[in-house]
């Protein structure tokens, strides 16, 4: 066993870093502000290859593997959550378009998410009724000969006014259940595709989450991603890969607070003597290194084609709710005198607190281990 990186991942890390720190952290506390999207910083992904790493280099992608993404999520996300979640989303959908999509639309969507020319990708699963109860969507496809029509109302999409492409599921057939749910790739271009509201966040301000109205859009047979009746599967199956990205997510926001944390206590004279305030660096850096090590630990699996649902539920439940109380514990180290440390370890605050509900919430995480655990002892 081994806890080292090679030598391929550390100088992928490294250049993670880098970019993070040249592109992603001086604007994170603006972008946060202004609510304002990380174009130039998306951009940058781009040109690095950091929005499809999970595809294979041969299928378009820049092939690094789960792995490294996941070591890449934890650098952008301790400089800018927000940017790390418009990535993450990407790569998730480049991901599932690599394992189900056909030939032609591998390569018809990949190379444009790949450079840049796609500022981003969507998912869009969640609809108003249907969020952590995923397969009970009401959104419809029905076929007309080469096209299906697409209608129905999706919610809190992450880039959905921005994306080239959107993985959107919707049902073929209604009285079918999860199995009777289809995949299909959808443009903004498409007629009848609109935009509705923009959400006011608490956190991860400069992304985007918006809802999107889908009315009597016509998309062709060719865009329907797998067969018909396989996209819950295909949900679920990108969400595995999505849940160790929002963990790794998780453990970067948490890194950026305790470091901010560290920093402040040693810069203020008699902080560090503090008993208190000892025992929460310690537990936070404690939690955090658990935290990383599971989330590696399902990537690993991941690279290896070892079934990983499991231990992707339990990254992202134990980095995301390690990550909530590491910069709550940051806050209450650096106080309210600290103006400019209180100022980020806040934004921090703020940040987390999504990555305990987006891609299946902490419950939803419970309920998928408690059914693998369950399963092992049968
Ligand atoms: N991989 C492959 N197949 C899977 C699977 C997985 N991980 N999980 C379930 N399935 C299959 C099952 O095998 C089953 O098929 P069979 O009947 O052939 O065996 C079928 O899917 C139905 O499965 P379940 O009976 O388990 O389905 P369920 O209705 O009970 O749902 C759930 C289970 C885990 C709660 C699921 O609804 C879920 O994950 N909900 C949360 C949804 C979610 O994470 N939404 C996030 C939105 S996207 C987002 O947040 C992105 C963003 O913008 C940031």
């Amino acid at each position: 066993m081994d806890f080292a990186l090679d030598a391929p991942h550390e100088q992928l890390r490294t250049l993670a870093r880098r970019v993070a720190a040249e592109a992603l952290a001086p604007r994170a506390a603006a972008y946060d502000r202004e609510q304002r999207f990380p174009l130039e910083q998306m951009a940058a992904l781009a040109e690095r290859g950091f929005l499809t790493m999970l595809v294979p280099k041969v299928a378009g992608g820049s092939g690094h593997g789960s792995v490294a993404y996941a070591l890449a999520m934890m650098e952008m996300a301790e400089a800018c959550a927000a940017t790390s979640v418009t990535m993450a989303v990407t790569n998730m959908v480049g991901d599932a378009i690599r394992a189900w999509g056909s030939d032609y639309l591998q390569n018809k969507y990949i190379p444009s998410l790949h450079d840049g020319r796609f500022t981003a990708g969507a998912f869009a699963l969640s609809e108003p009724g249907a969020g952590s109860d995923a397969s009970s969507l009401k959104a419809t496809a029905v076929r007309k000969g080469d096209r299906y029509v697409l209608n129905g109302n999706k919610c809190w999409i992450t880039s959905g006014d921005r994306a080239g492409v959107i993985l959107v599921m919707a049902k073929t057939d209604p009285a079918a259940g999860s199995k009777g749910i289809s995949a299909f790739l959808v443009e903004p271009e498409m007629a009848g595709f609109s935009v509705g509201r923009h959400e006011e966040k608490m956190g991860i301000r400069a992304s985007s989450t918006v809802t999107i109205n889908l009315e009597d859009v016509e998309v062709p047979v060719e865009n329907r991603v797998g067969d018909e009746g396989v996209g819950f599967k295909i949900a679920m199956r990108a969400l595995d890969g999505g849940r160790i990205g929002i963990g790794a997510q998780a453990v970067g926001i948490g890194r950026a607070a305790l470091k901010a944390a560290v920093e402040y206590v040693g810069t203020t004279p008699g902080r560090a003597d503090r008993a208190s305030v000892r025992a929460r660096l310690a537990e936070m850096s404690a939690e955090l290194e658990a935290a990383r090590l599971l989330v590696m630990r399902a990537a690993d699996m991941k690279d290896r084609g070892i079934p990983f649902t499991k231990q992707a539920s339990m990254a992202k439940m134990f980095a995301t709710e390690a990550a909530n109380r590491a910069t709550h514990r940051a806050l209450e180290i650096v106080g309210p005198d600290a103006v400019d440390a209180r100022q980020a370890v806040e934004r921090f605050f703020r940040d987390v607190r999504v990555t305990m509900i987006y891609e299946g919430t902490s419950e939803v995480q419970r309920v998928v281990i408690a059914r693998q655990v369950l399963a092992e002892v049968q």
